[in-house]
């Protein structure tokens, strides 16, 4: 049997830094306790690993008001400026894991908001690294997440438009609603802050689930960006398997196949995609 690994499997670069962070933490920080800002990453193995080493998943505002000292360490998607205003304020120590992909989107909107621009991020409103965007716009911002909302958007009057995008969202998406928001004729500046590991990551997996019998994508239920990776792989395939780890995937699936591509999304561990590639290897 032959097994094509996605090169792209895996971490990504922001996911990996905010990971690493963590651990170094654990390693150096021998007394008081640390605090991760929402779950690092969304993946449950990872979080469950972090939390017996004495991790403490502080999950809502809250419940990070409630610390008095510690060392919070601040995840990969980043925070509202308030948060990081907050923490200085208290005088608690923290560690900003934020991707610096991410970073660069808060000194955009910050200083375009600072020179009078009115921010638009084109995202979902609901996902933390947009909240947290928002959170370093300033009070003239707005998120557009469709055409609905691309139709229906209007800028205060003489204010000049910056348009920025999550940094997973969709490129043709992103280029269609900024089309919608062009042509209302605003004085527009559009700063492409997609990440390419996102798509680079897609488009390798469409490629290997084209070419093979079987796909395996291994992620986390709750990541949305492994979900994506398996629609994608499932399109191309119908034989594709999406699992958590080793033990949700029956070996016997792949009897009569002679070649299994696998891919992971950006929030699963190395050790888990090579346990199922070396399994998938010893058993056939
Ligand atoms: Fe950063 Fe891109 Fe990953 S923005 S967290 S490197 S997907």
């Amino acid at each position: 049997m032959e097994i094509i690994l996605a090169k792209t499997a895996g971490f990504c670069f922001g996911v990996k830094r905010a990971v690493e962070t963590v651990y170094k933490q654990l390693a150096e920080n021998k007394e008081g306790k640390i605090y991760t800002y929402g779950p690092i990453i969304h993946n449950e193995e990872v979080i469950k690993d972090m939390e017996s080493k004495g991790i403490i998943v502080l999950r809502t505002e809250e419940e990070l008001k409630q610390i008095k000292d510690g060392t919070v360490i601040i995840r990969s998607h980043g925070v509202p400026r308030h948060i990081c205003d907050y923490l200085e304020e208290k005088q608690i120590s923290y560690v900003d894991a934020t991707c610096p992909f991410v970073k660069k989107i808060h000194k955009i909107v910050m200083e375009e908001s600072a020179k009078g621009s009115y921010i638009v991020i084109v995202g979902n409103g609901s996902h933390p690294e947009v909240e947290g965007i928002k959170g370093w716009a300033g009070s003239s911002a707005t998120v557009i997440s469709d055409a609905e909302d691309a139709e229906k958007f209007s800028a205060p009057p003489g204010k000049r438009v910056c348009v920025v995008a999550q940094t997973t969202y969709n490129y043709n998406k992103f280029k269609e609603l900024v089309e919608i928001i062009s042509e209302k004729g605003y004085d527009i500046i559009v700063l492409n802050t997609i990440c390419s590991a996102t798509k680079e990551r897609q488009e390798e997996a469409a490629d290997i689930a084209k070419r093979v019998d079987a796909m395996i994508v291994i992620g986390d239920k709750h990541s949305s960006n492994t979900q994506k990776l398996f629609e994608i792989c499932n399109h191309a395939c119908n034989n594709t398997y999406y699992i958590q780890t080793l033990d949700d995937f029956d070996m016997n699936q792949l009897r009569s196949v002679e070649t299994v591509g696998i891919t992971a999304g950006a929030s699963t561990p190395n050790n888990i995609i090579e346990e199922v590639q070396n399994n998938v290897r010893i058993n056939f």
